[in-house]
């Protein structure tokens, strides 16, 4: 059925109901299209997007966590139609291109220690599914052939892969799919707003966090544990900051027992905390570096691996092949391109302008804890959370029914109705989630301060 045939009904009408029809939308209960019609972004320009009707609304999310520069920026369009112009494509199977090679170059100075070596990957999940089995692999070759399983954290997200969805947190997400690949082991995130022990000591917390790894290591049997996979500040369960000491002791207890180190940098790195990769900022090496997102500002899709030379060592002997790869990993267009955001960002300050900005950013928001439903204003850098109560004094969190009204109901729509795309997301206790472009400043705060006061204060009265 073409767009004009389509019926018209009181339901969505046009693209929106076209795509009703024919849009498989991710992690979207489509059945509720046909009532709610799903929002067309038509245009970006800056820190704003566009909607089919004109409307002007600020990203508060860089759309996913992505758009690091910005909107619209017409150099990184040019330089992809450039690039697609003079090689739109060859892969990096036993063949390299200019692009990959100085891409690759200049993550591994960027990132910090002997983190070397980069794979290539189209995206995140990729880049984790690709980190385990490089992993898994490495400790073959080292003749510890039982090193696999991976430890990580409770409510934490790692990718859609089954390797990947293996290493996430979160039981609800993975249901439906299990079995998934044997070996994912879970211990407690660094949520200390909820911490059920040490919950007045930072240092303490995080030494208690960290010892978690340490003894899900012991239950498992060190000589079968290859990783530990971790996001700097993790996400999913809102904008989780590592405690003084956390990553110090997560470090000790990997060499301990001769575990490899994952730093899940697909939201963290390119600059979203004022840093290239964020374990710089929170002072650790690890092993391994995923990441993704931020390394075009989304421009075109790209995602990596980074691994130290003593990770690579053993895949250099004669024969030897990791055995593993995807069409599109380091395509010319999206290496391209971000060398060309990279750029961007080097010229226009952009992490510096995130180390001087997160502070009155933070402030900005803490101004609306004088609400009674923000239990709590957390995170770092340009990337934060705020978690939704039914009582400040108790934290108590809001229950299926209030999840269900404010989550999934009224809070999406309300705050783009209102101007602001950002995310409420309950996957772990209810979190509206902020990181916006690194370009926003004072002006972008101010103006999701407000949103955010008018639509909560709302909410508040739907409880
Ligand atoms: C920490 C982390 N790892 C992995 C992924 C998966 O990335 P992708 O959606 O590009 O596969 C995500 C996605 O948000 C993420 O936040």
């Amino acid at each position: 059925m073409t767009l004009a045939e389509h019926p018209v009904s009181t339901g969505p009408t046009g693209l929106a109901a076209t795509a009703a029809d024919h849009l498989w939308m991710h992690f979207t209960r489509m059945g509720r299209a046909a009532e709610h019609p799903v929002p067309i972004i038509t245009k970006g320009e800056g820190v704003y997007i566009y909607d089919d009707k004109g409307r002007r609304i600020l990203d508060g999310l860089s759309g996913l966590f992505v758009v690091q520069v910005g909107h619209g920026r017409r150099e990184l369009a040019e330089v992809a139609a450039k690039q697609a112009e003079e090689l739109a494509f060859f892969p990096i199977w036993g063949y390299a291109h200019p692009h990959a090679i100085r891409l690759a170059e200049r993550l591994a100075g960027e990132a910090p220690g002997d983190l070397n070596r980069v794979f290539f990957t189209t995206g995140g999940g990729e880049a984790v599914e690709s980190a385990w089995k490089v992993a898994k692999q490495y400790f073959k070759l080292l003749g510890k052939p039982l090193k696999h399983k991976v430890i990580s954290r409770a409510t934490a997200y790692h990718g859609t892969p089954q390797g990947a969805l293996a290493i996430t947190g979160l039981p609800a997400m993975k249901q439906d799919f299990e079995p998934l690949t044997p070996g994912g082991h879970r211990v407690p995130n660094t949520n200390i707003y909820r911490a059920t022990e040490h919950a007045e000591d930072a240092k303490a917390f995080g030494r208690w966090a960290a010892d978690r790894i340490e003894e899900a290591i012991l239950f498992e049997g060190p000589a079968t544990v290859a990783a530990v996979v971790l996001e700097p500040v993790q996400n999913s369960g809102g904008c989780f900051t590592p405690p003084p000491g956390y990553f110090d002791r997560v470090r000790e207890i990997c060499d301990k027992y001769d575990v490899l180190l994952v730093s899940d940098e697909v939201i963290c790195g390119f600059g979203r905390h004022g840093t290239t990769f964020a374990c710089e900022k929170f002072g650790f090496v690890p092993d391994i570096i995923t990441c993704a997102k931020g390394m075009t500002s989304g421009y075109s899709p790209i995602g990596a691996m980074i691994a130290t030379d003593r990770i690579i060592e053993p895949f250099l002997a004669d024969k030897v092949v990791f055995p593993h790869g995807y069409t599109f990993a380091g395509h010319p267009v999206s290496a391209a391109v971000a060398m060309a955001n990279l750029d961007i960002m080097d010229r226009e300050g952009l992490h510096q302008r995130v180390l001087d900005n997160q502070d009155a950013f933070q402030a900005t928001l803490e101004k609306l804890t004088d609400l009674p439903i923000v239990g709590d204003v957390r995170g770092d850098g340009y990337f934060w959370a705020i978690e939704l109560v039914a009582d400040q004094g108790t934290k108590l969190t809001l229950d299926a029914d209030q999840r269900e009204r404010l989550i999934k109901g009224f809070l999406p729509g309300t705050l783009f109705e209102n101007g602001l795309y950002c995310r409420p997301d309950d996957r772990g206790d209810p979190v509206i989630q902020l990181a916006p472009p690194l370009t926003c400043g004072q002006a972008e705060f101010d103006e999701m301060e407000q949103i955010l006061r008018a639509t909560l204060t709302e909410a508040w009265t739907l409880l």
